[in-house]
């Protein structure tokens, strides 16, 4: 048993360092934006307080396993796309969350192509990916105390289908890409014509920070955005080419027919507006799970959480998107996802959510991340969040004037604390109790 323990750890770092070299190579062209001093640095991730390859994980996809083993769920096999459509009924992930990658950046990497690319979907806990006709599903979980965790289930029909969790996708999952932690990932790449990636081009990673210009190369990207330009929709040096002299080229595409055979996924499109939440949202997980990890090995090794102040305030700027590239013409998506994702709210007694959009002048109309619900946000230690929410109340409320947060105009600061005070249900009491926004809060003493 020991022994086994022993080996897994040597694989898994002998993984990470591998990733860690190529991560040297590939940043070579950009640097990597560190949101706080060593927030790239990886994190040993089965030492002390973490032990991440021998943590169980009680989420989503051993909830399903369950019923499925106890045969309260049987999940659906059809011969056209397997099991997906049945694994993401179950997991309540929306279809019209697709978005289609076709560059060669993943474990089955050779199957995906431009003709053939890789579908991906979430909601706010689970990410699936679809490749027609691939052996496995992949599947990733934001937990809310390892962080990403992974998993595959073979496509071939089985009596009792198995989502077999997996460390070997670390190799490219937890890197100085994904904050140092296991987690997300988003990338930008140039590709030729079959999708292979130019590893000197693209950007490190795509967050709600990176410039539309620079964004989805590599990917299909369907729906509106006037004269705005990206890199989606366009595979080999000459369609590169053309782009540049021509910025429009490849942008404002509604139908994918012309490029690939798109009735063999169960939607047409690759939404832009489910690629901008993405990406706010891949960060905003690999965030929380960091600032999990750092929270976790201090209360171990000292019992408190004092001297985490400046990744609590780079938290801050990225949950209420302060650093957000602005747009500078509307967006609108092609498929239903705009309308599903922002029905399901939660709404305080107005109808306002932190899932309505703007999409004319920035992603959000309230600008704090709806991911203040997700179970990583709620799961993080609670020294932690106290922190996080005494620093935002003094943003939201008014008391804090930093030139960082000068971005949320004093109506949405207001309204936002008012969503927050209707639909949240773990707030600390002078959150609600303070009926006026600019009441100095009381001084309680936070560890
Ligand atoms: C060779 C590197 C590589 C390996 C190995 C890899 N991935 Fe990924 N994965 C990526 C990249 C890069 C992305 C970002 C999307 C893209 O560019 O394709 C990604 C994105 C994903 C996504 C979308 C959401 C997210 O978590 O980023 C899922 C789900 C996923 N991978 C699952 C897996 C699973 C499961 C495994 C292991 C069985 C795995 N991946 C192994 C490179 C890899």
């Amino acid at each position: 048993m020991a022994k086994n323990l022993c080996l897994a750890r040597v694989r898994f770092w002998k993984g990470v360092a591998g990733v860690a070299a190529v991560g040297f190579v590939l940043c070579g062209s950009v640097a990597l934006k560190a949101d706080f001093t060593g927030s790239s640095h990886l994190v040993p991730l089965d030492e002390g307080a973490i032990q991440y390859s021998n943590a169980n994980s009680y989420g989503p996809i051993e909830k399903l396993q369950e019923r499925i083993d106890n045969g309260t769920t049987r999940l659906k096999h059809e011969p056209k796309h397997g099991y997906l459509l049945s694994l993401l009924d179950q997991l309540k992930v929306l279809q019209s969350s697709q978005m289609l990658v076709f560059s060669k950046t993943s474990l089955q990497r050779d199957l995906i192509s431009p003709k053939t690319p890789r579908a991906l979907y979430f909601n706010d806990d689970v990410y699936v990916g679809y490749i027609p006709n691939a052996p496995l599903l992949e599947i990733s979980v934001a937990d809310p105390k390892l962080g990403a965790v992974f998993y595959t289930i073979e496509q071939t029909k089985q009596d009792k289908p198995r989502l077999v969790r997996t460390n070997q996708c670390l190799e490219c999952h937890a890197s100085s890409k994904s904050m140092g932690v296991p987690g997300h990932l988003v990338r930008s790449f140039t590709t030729d014509e079959m999708g292979m990636v130019d590893f000197r081009s693209g950007t490190d990673l795509v967050t709600h920070r990176t410039p539309l210009a620079e964004r989805w190369g590599g990917w299909y990207v369907t729906g509106a955005h006037g004269k705005q330009s990206h890199l989606g929709n366009l595979a080999g040096e000459a369609a590169f080419k053309r782009h540049a002299k021509e910025p429009s080229w490849g942008g404002n595409v509604t139908n994918l027919a012309s490029r690939l055979d798109a009735s063999r996924y169960p939607v047409t499109h690759s939404d832009i507006v489910a690629l901008m939440v993405l990406e706010h949202q891949t960060h905003m997980h690999n965030f929380l799970t960091r600032l999990n990890y750092e929270a976790t090995l201090r209360i171990a090794r000292y019992g408190e959480v004092k001297y985490l102040d400046s990744p609590v305030e780079a938290f801050l700027k990225y949950l209420l998107f302060t650093e957000e590239a602005p747009l500078t013409a509307p967006i609108s998506g092609t498929s239903r996802f705009t309308q599903e994702f922002s029905a399901q709210g939660p709404k305080d007694q107005q109808g306002r959510s932190l899932r309505d959009f703007d999409l004319k002048t920035r992603l959000f109309k309230y600008q704090c991340s709806f991911l203040i619900y997700s179970a990583a946000f709620e799961g993080l230690p609670g020294a932690l969040k106290e922190k996080i929410y005494r620093r935002l109340w003094e943003v939201l409320s008014g008391q804090d004037t930093k030139p960082q947060f000068a971005k949320l105009s004093p109506t949405n600061r207001r309204a936002i604390i008012e969503i927050l005070a209707a639909t949240k249900t773990d707030l600390p009491a002078y959150w609600k109790s303070e009926s006026s926004p600019t009441a100095p809060a009381p001084a309680a003493k936070v560890l």
